[in-house]
Formats: C-alpha cells, sequence, structure tokens
C-alpha cells in the first residue's frame, strides 16, 4: 500500500504545501511573498498574515494536482521549527486542525533536516541516484551555514557552522550594499554570470577548523564600495557584474574550501549540498569541477527542493510516518532549537 503526506512548511516568507506518494513528490505548490520586497527583508507580522491568507488555497492547489482527495492522506506533516514563530504558528495550527477533522496523525519536521532529507525525493521512475550514509551535506541557507555528517535519515552530526552571518546573508547583505531588492542572492547569481569573478579580490576569513564567519566579508564589501564610490560615483553602474562576480567567488570560495577540509578529515566522498544558497550557479559548477578532480560523487537537489518547499517537509514526514514518530496534539512551534 503506497503512503500519501501531506507536506506544509511556512517557516519564513514562503507559504508551501506538496503532496508525497512514497518517496515520489506529486505536486509542490508555493506561494511567494511579493510583500516583503520593498522593506529590504522579511516583515515577520506581514509574513505571518500572508501566511494565513495563503494557506488553504495552497494546501487546496495541492491536493488538486496530486489528483488525490484529503481523506486519501495518511499524515500531515508540518515544519515545526527553526523560523519565525509567528510563521511557524500558521503552518503548525493549520496541520493540527486538518489532522484532527480527518483524523490522521501529525508529524513535526525540523526545517533543517528536512533541507538534507530531501536528497531522499525520488522520480516517479525510480531513476535518481541517492546519497549512501554516511554523507556530508552543507546546508547553506538565509539562516544556516553548516556542515552537516549525515549517519543515518535522522542522525546528523554538526561538525562546522558559522560564527556569526549565514552565507544566505552574506548574498543578501552584499546585495543590499549594491541597491538590489530582497533576497538579493539570486540576483548577484544572475548579475555575475555576464561579469569577472576575478577582477576583485576580498579577504578571506582566517578561522580554525570547520568553521565558517561571513561578517569580516560583509564589511570588507561595504568600506570597498564606499572607498570606491567616493573616487567615481558610477562605479558601481559601470562594474556591476564584475562586482556581483567577484563577491560571489569570495563567498563560494570560503564554503567550498572547508566543505572540502571536512571531507578530506572524515574520507568522505559522498558530498551533498541543501537549502536556499545550493541554487547558486557558481556552487554547482565548482562542485562538479570537484567531483571530476576528487572523485566526489555529488548530490545536488532539483531547484525547486533547494529553497523552501514543503516537499522536503513530506519526505521527511515520510521517513518519520515509517518509524511511527508522531507528534501530539499539544505540540508547538519553536523558533530556534
Ligand atoms: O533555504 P532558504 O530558501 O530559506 C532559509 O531557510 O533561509 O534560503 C534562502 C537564502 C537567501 O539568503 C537567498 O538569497 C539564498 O538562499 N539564495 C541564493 C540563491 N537562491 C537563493 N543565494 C545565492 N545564489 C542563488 N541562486
Ligand atoms: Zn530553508
Amino acid at each position: 500500500m503506497s503512503i500519501y503526506i501531506l507536506g506544509i512548511e511556512s517557516s519564513c516568507d514562503d507559504t508551501s504545501a506538496a503532496v508525497i506518494k512514497d518517496q515520489v513528490i506529486l505536486s509542490n505548490l508555493i506561494a511567494n511573498q511579493e510583500v516583503h520586497r520593498t522593506y529590504g527583508g522579511v516583515v515577520p507580522e506581514l509574513a505571518s498574515r500572508a501566511h494565513q491568507q495563503n494557506i488553504i488555497p495552497v494546501v487546496e492547489q495541492a491536493l488538486m494536482k496530486a489528483k488525490l482527495t484529503k481523506n486519501q492522506l495518511h499524515a500531515v506533516a508540518f515544519t515545526r521549527g527553526p523560523g519565525l514563530l509567528g510563521s511557524l504558528l500558521v503552518g503548525t495550527s493549520f496541520a493540527k486542525a486538518f489532522s484532527l477533522s480527518l483524523g490522521i496523525p501529525i508529524i513535526e519536521v525540523d526545517h533543517m533536516e528536512a533541507h538534507i532529507l530531501a536528497h531522499f525525493i525520488q522520480e516517479a521512475d525510480g531513476s535518481r541516484a541517492l546519497p549512501s550514509f554516511p554523507f556530508l551535506c552543507l546546508t547553506v541557507s538565509g539562516g544556516h551555514t553548516q556542515i552537516v555528517l549525515v549517519k543515518d535519515y535522522f542522525n546528523f552530526e554538526i561538525v562546522g557552522k558559522t560564527i556569526d552571518d549565514a552565507a544566505g546573508e552574506a548574498f543578501d547583505k552584499a546585495a543590499k550594499i549594491m541597491g538590489l531588492p530582497y533576497p538579493g542572492g539570486p540576483l548577484i547569481d544572475q548579475l555575475a554570470r555576464q561579469g569577472n569573478e576575478n577582477t576583485f579580490r576580498f579577504p578571506e576569513p582566517l578561522i580554525p577548523g570547520l568553521d565558517y564567519s561571513y561578517s569580516g566579508l560583509k564589511t570588507s564589501f561595504l568600506y570597498f564600495l564606499r572607498d570606491r564610490l567616493r573616487e567615481d560615483e558610477g562605479f558601481l553602474e559601470k562594474n556591476k557584474a564584475d562586482i556581483a562576480a567577484s563577491i560571489q567567488k569570495s563567498i563560494i570560495d570560503i564554503l567550498v574550501k572547508k566543505l572540502e577540509m571536512a571531507a578530506r578529515e572524515f574520507g568522505i566522498k559522498d558530498i551533498a549540498i541543501a537549502g536556499g544558497v545550493s541554487a547558486n550557479s557558481r556552487l554547482r559548477e565548482v562542485l562538479h569541477s570537484k567531483s571530476v578532480a576528487l572523485g566526489w560523487n555529488v548530490f545536488i537537489p532539483k531547484f525547486e527542493y533547494c529553497t523552501d518547499n514543503a516537499a522536503m517537509i513530506a519526505i521527511a514526514g515520510y521517513f518519520k510516518f515509517l518509524k511511527k514518530d508522531f507528534a501530539e496534539q499539544s505540540v508547538s512551534a519553536y523558533a530556534r532549537r
């Protein structure tokens, strides 16, 4: 018998619902919240309200696209945290009410674990190669930068992490300094394609071990632009693509250097990336070249499973369903772990 699970993701500014049949995604709908763009970042109160407006239509569409009725579902999985509390409460409360009305269990999912488990989403024809344990996963999002040693579906060890800003934050802050709207990561990626990444150089952080730091890079980027703009007020406009390509190179090289160290240290060649920044085209290119040079087996999720989505919540829910790992109705969201 196949297992059908509805996944709900509402940790930040995207309301998403997905339906999974065992390990295969049948639908994955995302309602983006345009409302935050003009503010240069996510406004928590506006996000909560938009989730409340979006969640029912998004779930309805996810079921419709999956050609399923709600009575065919076996469980509802939802993001319990980490994220914005008001946003998480919308998804959590929806999941509770929906499961009560249908008489099916609820499954709580950790957002960061779900980003990693997105690697186990299978194609309908079973054609996708899945990573085998243990593997290393570079988890890079707007809030996290971690190297995770993945020993089993729910057995993770964080072996390196950022001591200040996350890589996605570094992208977004650099974009903001360049006057680009939020979230700037994808815009820097786009601009960089027309630029020369070796035009400008920024200092590399000197952090021991497998940890990361991005706050120094952000500051030096800020001063770099301020100084160049003093000399020539058209500097940014004239060099936009080269600036984007150069800062992107710095951010990605820092990520990959520590990942390479970790791979050597643990003797692991199965390397995965997860989280919003894994959508970055330079990171993907560099990893492909490492797979040739170092014999890595590189696992990169499909584009739509990199940034926040409910498909990853549904797959995590599926593995928990198999363990009968269900949550109580009294479960509450957490902003941080
Ligand atoms: O995982 P995610 O969607 O949300 C969080 O859980 O944070 O990650 C969002 C982050 C943002 O900082 C965004 O700028 C970054 O991922 N991002 C990118 C790209 N696409 C999204 N950064 C660089 N290049 C991209 N193509
Ligand atoms: Zn995320």
